[in-house]
């Protein structure tokens, strides 16, 4: 496993990548080096990371509270500040180490900061490898709607290391695991057979194979005008259950890939009765997420809710919802128009 070249940057996967890191460090001569971390990062990555820099500049540590929640503005105010009194000027660096929160928020901070310094992602979670991480989105929540708020901001290196993967927990892996199976699904139906046959599966090949992916199609439209917006299956629907659970008091959160599993079942249903995708591939796929995934018992009575968020989606124009959907494997239809008693009806066939 190498280095994958995204438009700007490297994708670093092999033994070099931190050795690359601190060429570029010294070779851009920067003022400060800023790590961006959370409580858990700071205590099982941070410890991994450290001893593989190789530098003799300044090295500032800044710690934000994990969780969905934490990713607004607020705390990006919070770490401007914190780069202030640390002396941060237009030459410092900022790595972020941790999981899509950190990845989305450390480069949006980064990329505001004095009007932009530099930043490398190093994700620590199987979410942000095989996404967040990559693809030059950053940014952070309004409330409880997803990120809304942000930029296209390219990373100087991204490095990939799987042996973070061992200070996270099953179910944050089984969040990353939606993101590789939606790749799969609109892209590369070898990798969803993979994950559906469940044998010998190598993590290291899902993740290059899905970054591979991810940056192929980031390629050819980085601004999401058209096909980027395949990286959105699921999500649609998925982002609305996920604010949904974020805002409840009652109900416990879901991770981003819980709600984008669902997301794809129910994605996958509209699909078949809008384009004719297989109804047997859409079982499939409902049986494969429910392998992996415990089921959420969606409730009627938190339809309605669900489809207030759904009107908030980024990718709405003029009031209407925009759905990603298939006309079958690997062939999409971009901007599809779903009726609100179709989408309901999604709903209850994932129930089902
Ligand atoms: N996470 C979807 C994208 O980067 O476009």
């Amino acid at each position: 496993m190498q280095t994958i070249q995204a438009v700007t940057y490297p994708v670093h996967f092999h033994n070099n990548s931190y050795q690359e890191l601190s060429n570029l460090i010294a070779d851009k001569n920067y003022s400060t080096i800023f790590i961006l971390v959370d409580e858990n990062t700071f205590e099982h990555c941070y410890p991994k990371f450290i001893p593989n820099l190789s530098t003799d500049k300044t090295i500032e540590v800044i710690e934000i509270e994990s969780g969905e929640i934490n990713k607004n503005i607020e705390t990006c105010i919070g770490v401007w500040n914190a780069i202030t009194e640390l002396g941060g000027d237009r030459k410092s660096i900022l790595i972020t180490l941790g999981g899509g929160v950190i990845t989305d928020l450390g480069g949006f901070v980064a990329s505001c900061f004095k009007r932009g310094i530099d930043f490398v992602n190093i994700p620590t979670t199987l979410l942000s490898m095989v996404d967040a991480s990559v693809g030059g989105k950053t940014g952070v929540d309004l409330g409880v709607l997803k990120n809304q708020i942000g930029l296209f901001a390219n990373p100087k290196m991204v490095i990939v290391d799987t042996d973070y993967l061992t200070t996270v927990t099953d179910r944050e892996i089984k969040s990353g695991t939606a993101e590789i199976i939606k790749y799969g699904i609109t892209y590369d139906v070898k990798l969803f057979n993979e994950i559906k046959n469940n044998k010998d599966l190598n993590i290291n090949d899902l993740i290059f194979r899905s970054v591979e992916i991810k940056n192929e199609v980031v390629l050819q439209d980085p601004k999401e005008k058209n096909l980027r917006k395949i990286l959105n299956f699921g999500h649609t629907l998925g982002h609305a259950i996920e604010s949904f659970y974020l805002e409840s008091e009652v109900k416990e959160n879901l991770t981003h890939g819980e709600a984008i599993a669902i997301g794809m079942v129910c994605e996958c249903y509209m699909s078949s009765k809008l384009l004719g995708f297989p109804s047997d591939k859409v079982t499939e796929v409902k049986e494969v997420i429910l392998s992996i995934y415990d089921k959420t018992n969606l409730l009627k009575e938190d339809f309605t809710a669900i489809m207030d968020l759904l009107k908030h989606d980024k990718k709405n124009v003029n009031g209407q919802v925009n759905f990603v959907l298939l006309n079958d494997f690997e062939d999409y239809k971009l901007d599809c128009k779903v009726s609100e008693e179709l989408i309901i009806e999604s709903m209850e066939f994932y129930n089902s």
